[in-house]
């Protein structure tokens, strides 16, 4: 069995794009993998949170990760700051990492840019991902596209630390889903979809109501042409309803663009968006099954036991590599 890690920030609730990049591959791969899964609050303080909106979406985060199928007999669910090595990791791996290559990273830029003040962690993130990553030793991270440069980083770091200090962690492999890898902005087709965009319209929630789906998607921009064809380039915005239907169907593109032949795009999206409605309405009710109940804080106390195990054994293992402390 390989090891296999991923996280997500409970940063608002996750988006279309979240399910189909991230979520979609976590429920395949956690039947022949040893799975573990992280609500990475820690991230999501490199930019002010409110404490109580954050801790709601903590929870909400991970009723979310249950209801879409995340099995806790399977997989390990826990939440980051309920396990200090990852904070201690993630000191080890700023030490190796240089300012230069964490400048260089998109989403830091993209953070960043024209603001005038930014918190000195916005730059560190990477290497408190990379602790995420290297700590259950995985050799697969599942993640979208957007997050491809800070896998990349994680294999950089944990090759330099093992050439310094001898073959303590694994090297990870990214995974990226084959179908689906950068859901797109329904009102900008060339943005990702995210979580964080302020254009409430842009986006689609997986607690959305069937009303607030089918107006997104009826308001999503596409083109003037009427014609329903795969073409990014082109048409970025019927491009992108056509993946989302094929990511959640698995039908594929060219068989949606059969189905659709001769359709306008008020029909087109019409049907986009109840497969949309259909696809959410189980993980929706399975959701309010267990936002208030003692099932979720049970499975998020035994999943910290076991990340705290597994964790603070590599941290070990590294802190000794180092010569850190009385250890050996
Ligand atoms: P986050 O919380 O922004 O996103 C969670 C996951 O969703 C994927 N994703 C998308 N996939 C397809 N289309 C989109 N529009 C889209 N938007 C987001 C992301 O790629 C991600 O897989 N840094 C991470 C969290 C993290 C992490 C980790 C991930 C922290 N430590 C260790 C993996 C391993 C993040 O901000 O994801």
């Amino acid at each position: 069995m390989k090891k296999l890690f991923s996280g997500v920030q409970p940063t608002g609730t996750i988006t279309l794009g979240n399910y189909i990049g991230a979520f979609r591959q976590f429920i395949s791969l956690q039947d022949d993998n040893e799975c573990v899964f992280c609500i990475v609050d820690q991230h999501a303080i490199t930019i002010a949170q409110d404490p109580q909106e954050l801790r709601n979406h903590i929870r909400s985060l991970a009723a979310l990760y249950i209801a879409v199928g995340i099995d806790p007999e399977k997989s390990t669910l826990f939440i980051q700051s309920e396990v200090p090595a990852h904070a201690q990791a993630g000191w080890i791996m700023q030490c190796i990492s240089y300012i230069g290559e964490l400048e260089r990273m998109t989403q830091f830029k993209d953070k960043s840019d024209g603001k005038d003040a930014v918190s000195a962690a916005l730059l560190t993130y990477p290497p408190l991902m990379a602790a995420d990553i290297l700590l259950y030793q995985s050799d697969i991270v599942p993640v979208g596209d957007d997050q491809k440069q800070h896998v990349e980083l994680t294999r950089d770091l944990a090759e330099r630390f093992n050439k310094r200090y001898g073959k303590v962690l694994t090297i990870p492999e990214i995974q990226l889903p084959k179908n689906g890898a950068r859901i797109k902005s329904l009102q900008d087709p060339l943005k990702k979809m995210s979580k964080s965009d302020p254009n409430q319209k842009a986006t689609i929630r997986i607690l959305d109501t069937p009303k607030q789906i089918e107006k997104k998607i009826k308001s999503s921009v596409t083109d003037s042409e009427g014609i329903v064809a795969f073409d990014p380039e082109n048409k970025p915005g019927v491009s992108n309803l056509l993946t989302i239907e094929s990511a959640l169907t698995n039908l594929s593109i060219d068989a949606l663009v059969q189905k659709y032949q001769g359709a306008g795009y008020g029909d087109f999206k019409a049907s986009v968006a109840q497969v949309i409605v259909d696809h959410f309405a189980p993980i929706q009710a399975r959701y309010e099954e267990l936002i208030n109940s003692s099932e979720l804080d049970e499975i998020l106390d035994k999943g910290a036991e076991k990340a705290n195990a597994m964790a603070i054994t590599t941290l070990s293992k590294m802190e000794a590599a180092m010569g850190l402390g009385r250890r050996r």
